[in-house]
This record gives C-alpha cells, structure tokens and sequence, in this order.
C-alpha cells in the first residue's frame, strides 16, 4: 500500500473515541471500479484534500464515504444538502440550559463544527441542492486555512489535523444547480462511475447472498442491456444504478423476477417509453 496512506491508517487508526463516536464508525464495502481509484482518494484525504465525489444516485458515492470512515476507524458526521439547509443545520444552535439553578444559553455544536474539533469525517451529501448563499460559510474550512469563526459564538474554530471533508454530487441530476466555482475550487473531484461486469457481480452477491446464482445472472445479463441503452441515450442513467439492481433483486428472492424489476427499476422512470423498454428487456432473459 502507498506510504502516504500507511501513514494516515496508522495515525488515525490509534486514536480512541468515547462510546457514541465509536456509533459513528461506518461500515465499508466499497468496491473500487478500476484499482487506483480507491486508492487515490485515501492518498488526496492522506493530504488533508477535501474531496468531492461526482456520480449519478446509486453509484456508491455514500458507501465510498463510509468506506473511507471505516478504513481509518474515523467516527463521520453527516450533513443532508436540500434547499432549506442553513447555517444552524451546519453549525449549530443556541438552546437555554438550566445550569445549578440558573437559565444559560449554550450552543449546540452542529456536524461541521463537531466535524472540526473532534477530527471527525465530515460527509456533505448532495451539495449541490444547498442554496449557493448557505454554503460560503464553509470557504475557509475547505482551503489552507481549515478554521471557521462561528457566526453565532464568535468562536474561532481550528480543525483538528485528522478533520477531513468528503462531499457528494449527483450530476446530471434534474432539480440540481451547478455547483458554483469557488466552492468546487476548493475540492478534489472523482468521477464516480456504476460498477459493471465482475465486481458488480461481487456487490450484488455481498448484497444479497441468498440470492441463487441464475437470479444474478438474469440481473447482470440485465444490467448490461440497461447500461447500453443508457448510452445510447435510449434510458435515463438512473436506470442502471447499482442501487436498483440490488433492490430488484432483494425483491426476485421472493417473487419472479420481471415484477421484482418493475418496482424496483421501471416504475421509477418518468417516462412510459423508457418504461416499456425495461419491461421488453427484462422479458428477453425471463423464461
Ligand atoms: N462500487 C460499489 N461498491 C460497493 N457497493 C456499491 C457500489 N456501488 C453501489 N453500491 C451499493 O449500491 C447501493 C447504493 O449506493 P450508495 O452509496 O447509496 O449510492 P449513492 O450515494 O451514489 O447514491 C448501496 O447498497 C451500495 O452499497
Ligand atoms: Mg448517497
């Protein structure tokens, strides 16, 4: 393994955590589409890069995250980007605590600054739905600097050297903006891509292992078909995401297989064509 990464993986692995960040440890399983890739991004982490992953929904953006937490043994603090996250759903809040008898307002550390001082991951879902004006609170902590001075305390927030910032995009999506430059400026980008041939084959079986072998057969012959006529533009990329398979196929354990693949891929789609298509497909590899 690269030394940079040896390195991270025995200094953070030594840390110790109370009983509630050890809650926070992720489960892995990320399996890594080409064999650097997943190493790559430990070593930009190893750098103290924020990263961003940039795939469609269902491409394993969250597990790779969890993936990274449970390699280092590093407690993830998670943020939800919608449009009405703002800077308390970051920072934190004020609330009124009875101390020895007296009310005093303490603040409530939120994920980014809990993130900070406990030297925690900090997981940014979909930052590209937060609206443009709630993010800009985050420049400093993303550049050399790494500190944040809280708005609401005036408390001057250094991060802790194990902090590390792991943010996700669908791209492409519909109802998703761009992501403005000078946040983007300041991460690492990976282009996250579905898995295909054998090592999807792995993450369905790990997924699913009851599933009979001829079952993910007929998935895989499935997912192929879906992923060609995603590129020729025939389906929308959604229909092949690696979450879908696996739902269909959790589902084709218990009912045949081309119902298990209307609810859990075809319905999905907007459009009836795209629809039908699925349908046609997944009865060609239905006896
Ligand atoms: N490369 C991969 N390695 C392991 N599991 C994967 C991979 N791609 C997708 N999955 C599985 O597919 C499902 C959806 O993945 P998720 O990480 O939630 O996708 P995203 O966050 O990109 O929408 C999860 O069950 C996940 O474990
Ligand atoms: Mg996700």
């Amino acid at each position: 393994m690269n030394l940079l990464i040896e390195e991270t993986l025995k200094n953070r692995a030594n840390r110790s955590y109370t009983e509630e960040e050890q809650l926070l440890i992720q489960v892995g399983g990320y399996v890594s589409p080409t064999p650097n890739l997943f190493e790559d991004i430990l070593i930009a982490i190893s750098l103290k890069k924020p990263i961003l992953l940039k795939g469609p929904s269902g491409s394993g953006k969250t597990r790779l995250a969890q993936s990274i937490s449970a390699m280092f043994q590093q407690p993830m603090q998670s943020v939800n980007c919608s449009v009405d996250l703002d800077a308390e759903a970051l920072l934190g809040f004020k609330t009124i605590v009875t101390k020895d008898g007296q009310s005093v307002i303490e603040f409530v550390d939120g994920p980014v600054v809990t993130a900070m001082k406990r030297g925690h991951i900090l997981y940014i879902d979909e930052i590209n739905m937060a609206k443009p004006e709630t993010l800009p609170i985050l420049h400093s902590l993303l550049d050399h600097r790494r500190m944040l001075t809280n708005p609401f305390t005036g408390e001057v927030i250094i991060a802790h050297e194990d902090f590390s910032v792991v943010s996700a995009i669908n791209e492409g999506y519909i109802g998703t903006s761009p992501m403005n430059e000078a946040l983007k400026n300041r991460f690492v980008s990976f282009s996250i891509p579905y898995l295909e041939a054998e090592q999807l084959r792995t993450v369905l079986e790990n997924a699913v292992p009851e599933a009979k072998a001829s079952i993910v057969d007929t998935m895989m012959n499935l997912s192929e078909d879906l992923s060609k006529q995603a590129a020729n533009g025939l389906l929308a990329d959604e229909a092949a995401s690696v979450r879908s398979l696996i739902d269909a196929l959790q589902l084709a354990v218990h009912m045949p297989v081309d119902r298990a693949v209307m609810y859990a891929i075809s319905e999905l789609l907007e459009d009836k064509m795209e629809r039908d298509l699925v349908n046609e497909l997944t009865a060609t590899w239905v006896k």
